[in-house]
């Protein structure tokens, strides 16, 4: 394992601000994104539209990597030029997602297993052969009132951890992806201590399977209210919460901490982001950045709706979304921002 080259590729995807843009939705769950806007679920669709996403003017100034699914590793724009030069000679780094989804835990009811261990070396050595250097696995932790188990959140972690030692064998950056879903009527009490549980966890797996910290990206919720509670809170309350919360169990070494969005709306989504790097600017050991999937790419999937005519309107708003979580990063995302793209928070003057 080459730890300079896994840590130089960290730098690469940050550098400047930068975020991830993940365009990795499974087939299905991308041909449920296209039903509910309305557009015809095929492949060709898909390729249409992620051409579209990596097609996007200028995307390389706000996203240093994007995240791709097996599908569209291999697919080429409509002239036959593969995704993944498109996307290496615009300067973004090509990843790609690798478990296989999630499946019922035995004897948990209510509770979900990632699938993909197997076959997962020779799988991370083509999909390297392909270009990509990164690679994620999502594991999906449900709350409600009996759960998430002890049992559920240790074989979730562990099988997180195998997957992060796997990829950084094969000299890919892994990103672990622990996600505590936002369903639920809990208390943003209850998502912190059940986060924290789930990320102290997962720090001692990595520890125990011989992951390096510096050479990984940690993907997790943002500590906040479960959607159907009804008590919400401030931007300011979650941005406490959360950094309160990642400082208790995220180690120093580990170099980037990349949000999920999680089904929060884009603009919230980018509030809440600005408020962390705002609020600690200079007082975090990690940088705070964005993985978001359904917070860039909405609303451009409804402007797109299947429609070759309406790419270059589609492409604006997903650059926009784009724009304004990398202005969140550097905490200078405002209400300027959002409606006409001028980065004036903090005085900086336009871009
Ligand atoms: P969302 O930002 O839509 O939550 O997706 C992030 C992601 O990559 C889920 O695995």
């Amino acid at each position: 394992m080459n730890i300079n080259s896994l840590v130089d590729t960290v730098r690469a995807l940050f550098e400047g601000d930068r975020g991830l843009l993940a365009m990795d939705e499974s087939n299905p769950t991308c041909n449920k994104r296209f039903e509910a806007a309305g557009i015809l679920q095929s492949e060709e669709n898909r390729r249409e539209y992620r051409e579209m996403i990596i097609t996007t003017p200028g995307l390389d100034k706000f996203i240093g990597g994007v995240i791709l699914y097996d599908e569209t590793i291999r697919q080429a724009t409509g002239n036959g030029t593969p995704f993944v030069q498109i996307i290496q000679e615009a300067g973004i780094i090509p990843g790609i997602k690798v478990d296989l989804g999630e499946e019922d835990l035995a004897a948990h009811p209510g509770e979900k297993i990632t699938a993909g261990l197997d076959g997962l070396r020779e799988r991370l050595a083509d999909y390297s052969k392909m270009g990509a250097r990164f690679a994620k696995w999502r594991s999906v932790i449900t709350v409600a009132e009996f759960i998430p188990s002890r049992g559920c959140i240790e074989a979730n972690m562990q099988t997180l951890a195998r997957y992060a030692a796997l990829c950084q064998e094969a000299g890919l950056v892994p990103i672990v992806e622990p996600e505590v879903l936002m369903e639920g009527t809990h208390s943003m009490d209850r998502c912190r201590d059940v986060t924290e549980e789930v990320l102290r966890t997962l720090f001692n797996e990595l520890f125990r399977q011989g992951v390096i910290l510096e050479g990984l990206i940690l993907k997790p919720n943002m500590i906040l209210p479960g959607l159907t509670c009804s008590h919400q809170q401030s931007v300011e309350v979650v941005a406490k919460a959360t950094v309160h919360s990642l400082l208790k169990v995220v180690p120093a070494a580990v170099p980037a901490v990349a949000f999920l969005s999680g089904g929060q709306s884009g603009e919230l989504v980018s509030e809440r982001l600005n408020a962390m790097n705002l609020q600690f600017k200079g007082r975090l050991p990690w940088s705070l950045t964005f993985s978001f999937a359904r917070a860039i790419q909405y609303p451009a999937l409804e402007i797109w709706n299947g429609k070759e005519s309406n790419v270059p309107a589609a492409q604006q708003a997903l650059s926009h979304r784009a724009k304004c979580n990398w202005a969140a990063r550097g905490g200078e995302y405002s209400k300027a921002i959002e409606s006409n793209g001028s980065v004036t928070a903090s005085g900086d003057g336009s871009l």
